[in-house]
């Protein structure tokens, strides 16, 4: 009878049993008498072994890496004393070659391989991504999507596909894709909060994962052209509420991963020091951050690079090598919360005891710094009129927006978080760019 035809990832139920498979040739060791060849098919490796006859034929058939191939055979135990990924191998019986790869100078292993140069990693990313550590990346980011999803499930908070093409700003100007839409302007979304708090007199709690934009010409560890953008918009809510929202939100969805038996287990491979965080997270007032910083030291750069360095002052945005070095010495995840208006966007609500103050908080994870930024929003239209004003926005464009505070206002916030930003810090990568599937930054959009 044919041999049922199974998943590497589902083999677990047909010991002794005789199957067939079918993937990519991850590695080839051939010795006197036999072959072992490491077969991926996405799902996860399994060992074959071919003998006797089998093993006489390959060389002149040009088996390499990165072949595809189908196989035949009985699945068995490893030997005691070896191990093999699943704990078993595959006795191959018959097999044939259903895709070729170059061999010599032009195959995967010359031209390629995990300790190549990062550029050459970034060209021929779509076959970095067949290697095992961007492969384990992501299946934890798959994980982490699931597990967000699961968390809102549990939260009552609905799924919702905000769209991409906008033509309203959210996080200010400069940073703005645009491109002509049938003869007017619009742009790429830099955020979907405007139209998640649209949402809550319909669909009550909403959330989205969409892609956000932005194009800042920051070559840094932590920014991307374009990212994975879980927001998240909750009405009848106070400021206190939301933190711990966002602490439930971060400690749920890395205890779902740890829990998930293939996840779980890569993390700790990627991250073998990863200590899941501890609720409650530290909370700092901005002032207080302030005055932090400068008790440590640490030295506020103006982006004018003549500037010499000096110590913060209150008003000053705590930039990214800041934050790091505050994350670095405090090692814990930590809320910086109530930052001056002149530095936050033209919706945030302002802190009732000093207008100067808004009821926002960005959560900063050591390691990476700001992986979340979230507020209360403003719910008078007067001073969100305001607030345009303030910040040299026409409001025309926005009256749908407005129309959310003029038909039944009411306390809301909410947050968005940087998929990318949070699983740097879950797999404590160097960047960003690791842990997306084709990273976009100032000059790349390929492949
Ligand atoms: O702090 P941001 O700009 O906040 C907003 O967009 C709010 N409208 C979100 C909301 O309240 N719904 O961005 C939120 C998060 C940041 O904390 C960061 O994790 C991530 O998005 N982020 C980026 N990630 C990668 N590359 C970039 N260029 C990013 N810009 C922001
Ligand atoms: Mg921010």
């Amino acid at each position: 009878p044919a041999a049922p035809k199974v998943k590497i990832g589902h083999l677990a139920e047909y010991r002794d049993k005789r199957v067939r498979v079918f993937g990519w040739v991850h590695r080839l060791r051939q010795q006197a008498q036999m072959t072992f060849i490491t077969l991926r098919d996405g799902t996860g490796y399994l060992q074959l072994v071919l003998s006797g006859d089998l093993h006489k034929t390959l060389d002149a058939l040009d088996l390499v890496t990165e072949c595809t191939i189908e196989v035949t055979g009985e699945l068995k135990a490893v030997p005691e004393g070896k191990t093999a990924p699943g704990g078993h191998e595959l006795a191959a019986d018959w097999w044939k070659m259903i895709g070729r790869a170059p061999s010599g100078t032009d195959s995967y292993a010359s031209l390629f391989n995990e300790h190549a140069d990062p550029s050459v990693r970034q060209r021929l990313r779509h076959l970095d991504l067949r290697a095992e550590t961007p492969a384990a990346i992501m299946r934890v980011r798959a994980a982490l999507l699931n597990a967000f999803r699961r968390f809102y499930a549990n939260e009552t908070v609905l799924e919702v596909t905000p769209p991409c093409i906008v033509q309203t700003s959210v996080e200010g100007g400069s940073t703005l894709f645009k491109f002509d839409y049938y003869g007017s302007e619009a742009y790429l979304t830099q955020s979907s909060q405007l139209f998640l708090e649209t949402c809550l007199p319909s669909l009550g709690d909403v959330f989205c994962v969409q892609e956000s934009f932005r194009a800042e010409n920051s070559h840094t560890r932590r920014h991307l052209a374009e990212y994975t953008h879980v927001e998240a918009e909750l009405a009848f809510i106070t400021f206190d509420d939301l933190l711990t929202h966002i602490e439930s939100m971060i400690c749920d969805s890395v205890e779902y991963v740890l829990a998930d038996p293939v996840a779980g287990k890569l993390v700790r491979e990627l991250n073998p020091n990863f200590v899941a965080p501890a609720r409650p997270f530290l909370r700092m007032d901005y002032k207080k951050a302030i005055e932090w910083l400068n008790e440590h030291d640490i030295l506020f750069q103006d982006d004018d690079p003549a500037q010499p360095p000096r110590p913060h002052k209150l008003g000053d945005d705590i930039a990214e090598a800041a934050e790091r070095k505050m994350t670095d010495i405090l090692n814990v995840p930590m809320f910086i919360t109530g930052f001056p208006r002149e530095m936050k966007a033209f919706y945030m609500k302002r802190v009732p005891e000093d207008e100067h103050y808004t009821e926002s908080c960005d959560l900063l994870m050591p390691g990476v710094g700001e992986i979340v930024g979230g507020s209360m929003r403003m719910t008078d239209l007067k001073q969100l009129l305001e607030g345009y004003k303030e910040h040299g926005i026409d409001p025309s464009p926005y009256y749908w927006y407005n129309d959310q505070r003029t038909y039944g206002t009411m306390e809301h916030g909410g947050y968005g978080l940087g998929t990318e930003r949070i699983l740097a810090w879950l797999l404590n990568r160097y960047t960003v760019r690791e842990v997306s599937l084709y990273p976009r930054y100032p000059g790349h959009a390929q492949p």
